[in-house]
């Protein structure tokens, strides 16, 4: 008998003796042994040490998972949907921009409840050099927070706060590269052959120069390129993102091992949602475009299995950043299930296009795709994060409309960067790769919105409008099944940040516009509703209590897209346990018609009032949510 057979073996055996949990533990353990093994061996060619290292160090990981988060995950895994219930509302933020350190944040917990938040993702937080770290994407130490935002216990101390309160905390794992700081590339660098074998070394230009036939850019401007020399080594390196992030090298199972005990370490300190950060980069193969090849959907099934049986009450949230046709596997199967969650990133996207284009026709065709999906799959949904919007849409869809996609893109990013006669849109443009015309875009909800333009020119009737299409977007957020995520500082309309044009370690960073410190004084403001703060704040609280009050918001709803005989009005449907939602979007800066014609009586959820589902009148900006329910 093979040696992790043994002991497994001897494991279950000794079941009869153990802790409960323990026992538990390895009840988890046992059902994904058999596929556990299969995967690994098939990947590391039956590396029959490395997997039995990878066991043991799932056992330690376990033996490590402290009383207090096993059972948050006796908890969880008793109600399995936890996350994907109408009550669930999520904010992203950076610490420091929020509050300075993780103490910071914890002091703000009121705050935070106050929003209705009960997922909090938290940036990146761990150990990352200053001016080489790409918004904290550079690890250099997996097991260390930055030390000005805190300590380790910190963070186990937030969470521990957090979950007391009901609020899960998600954070970022850095897996598809290390800083060149991190332990391991600084031995890499001194020459130590074991160290180099953790990432991609090559003597010289040839093999890269190969790779580069046939691997994209991710910042074609900022850092052109998919190699870099290490003059130290004398050696080039793979840095698919920035020069100082170092590919890691997932073929060495070492890596895998090591990676997976890190990301198992964060969970022990209190992480409920591990966002896999650039999951699709992790395998890397000469002759592709190094992106979604088989093995990752290998790696991350491989990843899930180690969670469900060392902390099952964890997430996995995958950044899948691609098209349409390359998000959506990620969810793995119904029965071999890989991430929980995954980013909308197209429906963002074409949300974006919408304000641009006025035109739901695009909206319509993506929600369709979406509905179509098994309800198991939960998306996270986003107006604005930490990135760029990237113009990853559906081009052969838009070709019969005669919209080419470089022409578009361009378009896109004019308007919303203000350009266009009629556009108060104030966006500024990113990573713009002049040969392929794909420049991205980046700002707040509220500045893309038209909010800062119309309050620079000190026109409140116009102010009222951009905040209307700010509230009509968040309500459309809300309207999507999954879960929604605001981004910190959207509740109060916040503003692009133009300090970091000045700021010599973030200028060549357009991204930072919409990164900028959380403003306190303006939050105060959140009461007064006279104010651009109070009426956002407000306008979403109460759009979030109706989200939470009625089960037509659950995830398990059916969706459908509503016909309104009018391509500047978007309409949803949703029905579940007897109620059924009308609700329509006016993304047209005039008042317009849904042709619409429901038979039922209905209420406009906003006003509480009776009102007819028929040729529904939508202001400017506006919309309406009308529901019906069958006793
Ligand atoms: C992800 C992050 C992005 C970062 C990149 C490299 O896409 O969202 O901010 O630059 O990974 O780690």
């Amino acid at each position: 008998m093979k040696k992790e057979q043994v002991s497994a073996g001897r494991n279950a055996k000794k079941a009869g003796n153990v802790r409960p949990e323990t026992a538990a533990f390895e009840r988890r353990l046992k059902a994904h042994y058999d596929e556990m093994k299969w995967l690994y061996y098939e990947l590391y060619s039956s590396d029959e040490q490395a997997f039995s290292y990878f066991c043991d160090m799932l056992r330690r990981c376990f033996d490590e998972r402290p009383d207090s988060l096993r059972k948050w995950d006796a908890k969880r895994e008793q109600v399995p949907g936890w996350y994907r219930g109408n009550e669930m509302l999520g904010m992203q933020m950076y610490p420091g921009a929020f509050a300075g350190t993780l103490k910071g944040v914890e002091s703000h917990l009121d705050y935070i409840s106050e929003c209705g938040v009960n997922y909090l993702h938290l940036m990146p937080l761990l150990l990352s050099p200053a001016g080489r770290s790409d918004g904290g994407y550079a690890v250099a130490d997996f097991r260390k927070v930055q030390p000005e935002y805190g300590t380790m216990e910190d963070l186990a101390e937030l969470s521990g706060e957090c979950h007391s309160r009901g609020i899960s905390v998600c954070l970022d794992f850095v897996m598809n590269h290390t800083s060149e700081d991190h332990e391991w590339a600084k031995r890499a660098r001194a020459g130590e052959k074991e160290y180099q074998d953790r990432y991609f070394f090559y003597d010289d230009w040839s093999v890269p120069g190969e790779f580069e036939k046939t691997v994209p850019q991710v910042f074609p401007t900022t850092a052109p390129g998919n190699f870099t020399w290490c003059e130290e080594a004398g050696k080039v390196v793979m840095t698919t993102f920035y020069p100082y992030q170092w590919d890691l090298n997932y073929a060495n199972p070492t890596v895998f091992n090591d990676m997976t005990e890190n990301m198992l370490y964060l969970c022990n300190h209190g992480v409920d949602i591990v966002r896999l950060d650039a999951t699709p980069y992790i395998w890397k193969e000469l002759g592709t475009n190094c992106r979604n090849l088989p093995q990752v959907h290998t790696l991350v099934r491989l990843m899930r299995m180690a969670v469900e049986a060392v902390c099952p009450g964890t997430l996995l949230l995958g950044e899948i950043v691609m098209e349409p046709s390359k998000v959506v596997p990620y969810f793995g199967t119904v029965e071999k299930p890989e991430c929980h969650m995954l980013y909308n990133v197209t429906t963002m996207a074409s949300t974006w296009h919408t304000v641009a284009t006025h035109d739901v026709r695009l909206l319509k065709h993506q929600l369709g795709t979406v509905f179509a999906l098994p309800k198991e799959y939960t998306f996270l949904n986003y107006l604005r994060c930490h990135d760029d919007i990237g113009w990853g849409l559906d081009y052969d869809f838009l070709e019969q409309f005669g919209m080419q996609q470089v022409p578009h893109k361009k378009f896109l990013n004019d308007y919303l960067t203000g350009k266009l006669l009629g556009s108060d849109s104030r966006g500024e443009t990113y990573n713009d790769d002049p040969r392929l015309g794909d420049a991205r875009l980046c700002g707040t909800t509220a500045s893309l919105c038209g909010i800062e333009a119309a309050e620079y020119e000190q026109n409140p009737e116009k102010v009222k409008v951009k905040i209307r299409l700010d509230r009509m977007l968040h309500a459309f957020l809300f309207t999507q099944s999954g879960l929604p995520i605001i981004y910190s500082g959207d509740e109060i309309g916040q503003l692009n940040d133009y300090g970091y044009h000045e700021d010599p370690l973030k200028w060549d960073d357009s991204r930072y516009i919409h990164r900028g410190d959380f403003d306190w004084e303006a939050a105060e403001l959140r009461k007064d509703r006279t104010t651009r703060q109070g009426e956002l704040f407000s306008g979403l609280r109460m759009l979030e209590a109706l989200r939470t009050l009625h089960p037509v918001f659950e995830n398990a709803a059916d969706t459908w897209i509503v016909e309104t005989w009018n391509d500047r009005v978007l309409g949803i449907g949703r029905y579940y346990k007897g109620e059924k939602l009308i609700a329509l979007f006016n993304f047209s800066e005039f008042d317009e018609t849904a042709w619409i014609n429901e038979v039922e009586d209905y209420t406009d959820l906003i006003t509480g009032n009776p009102r007819e589902a028929k040729a529904v009148g939508v202001p400017a900006y506006d919309f309406a949510w009308l529901l019906t329910k069958f006793e």
